[in-house]
């Protein structure tokens, strides 16, 4: 990078600061691509107001000074410097711009690789080189460019994590390739950026960046498999079983139950939510979630279940162990 351009960014930073608070913002960047992104559009903000309140004060001058009166240096030199050359140079100006932008964020790494699949209406997350799969939850190591390969399992949907990165799309039989980052730990919200059906807006997840260290631990506790603690779970694990619940749903460990129609269970009892940030992971908010998904989520794949009360309780207690 020149040392001309890195002086007009410190001082465009200094004047405009991107502060990263944790809200879900595009201006509260945790990378540097996100970074990128916000100080390009604060420069398209601030040029766009400049030319917007130059059009309105020529507009007025234009009414007031009544017919007959052309502007100042003629109506010629008026539409050729200000309806051509302006234009063109300001617009040229962006489209240079945006391209470095965009240059910098494809940059490719061969860091880590996470491989995210769209669903209707919910995000499978799988980690081919650990041989883990969780949903609805990325947890990446932070200071990492991590390779994501985003895909999709009935629609287009896409994926973002504004105070990350910019927007990609997820498209049907395409792998698309996508290198995000976070600066620090910390955690942030993501959510479907492409209409995909009537739980579109329930389609979020949230992103958890650790430490290497940690997340190498976080790593191996994904890869063990928990059995049944107590009798009421071992109850509930029957119940899973009894009513087909592994047709949709894989649980690492339970012979035959590799489906990946729904969320993977195998930990679910550490997720922050359910139904992809619908609701929180409360054991009454996934006993009702088990009874009635369509009450909680109009619209999303998952049917109602009829249980006995006492095997809801152990259904939810056996899940809920599975940390
Ligand atoms: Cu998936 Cu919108």
């Amino acid at each position: 990078m020149s040392g001309g351009w890195l002086i007009a960014v410190s001082a465009f930073d200094a004047a405009f600061p991107v502060g990263d608070d944790p809200v879900q913002s595009a201006l509260h960047a945790a990378s540097p691509e996100a970074r990128e992104i916000a100080r390009l559009w604060w420069v398209m903000f601030w040029t766009c107001t400049v030319v917007f309140f130059a059009v309105v004060v020529f507009s007025l001058r234009a009414v007031s000074r009544g017919a007959g009166k052309g502007p100042p240096g003629g109506v010629n030199g008026f539409v050729i410097g200000g309806g051509i050359v302006l234009p063109v140079v300001v617009l040229t100006g962006f489209l240079i711009y945006s391209l470095r932008v965009s240059v910098l964020m494809g940059r490719p790494s061969d860091a880590e690789t996470i491989e995210v699949i769209g669903h209707q209406f919910w995000w499978e997350v799988r980690y081919p080189d650990h041989g883990v799969v969780i949903a609805n939850e990325i947890y990446m190591p932070a200071g990492e460019r991590v390779r994501f390969v985003l895909k999709s399992a009935d629609v287009i949907h896409s994926f973002w994590v504004p105070n990350l990165h910019g927007k990609r799309d997820m498209i049907p039989g395409i792998s698309n390739e996508f290198w995000m980052q976070a600066e620090r730990a910390g955690e942030w919200r993501g959510q479907c950026a492409e209409f995909c059906g009537i739980q579109h807006a329930l389609m979020a997840f949230v992103v958890v960046a650790l430490e290497r260290p940690a997340f190498e631990r976080w790593i191996a506790e994904r890869r063990s498999q928990i059995p049944p603690d107590s009798r009421i779970a071992l109850r509930g694990r029957e119940a899973f079983e009894r009513h087909g619940c592994g047709a949709c749903h894989a649980i690492s460990g339970l012979p035959g139950v590799t489906a990946s129609i729904g969320p993977d269970l195998t930990h679910i009892g550490s997720r922050h939510t359910l139904g992809a940030g619908t609701i929180a992971n409360t054991p009454g908010n996934l006993a009702g979630w088990i009874a009635n998904p369509q009450a909680i989520k109009p619209g999303s794949r998952m049917p109602p279940t009829y249980l006995e009360p006492d095997e809801l309780h152990a259904l939810v207690e056996y899940l809920g162990s599975l940390r």
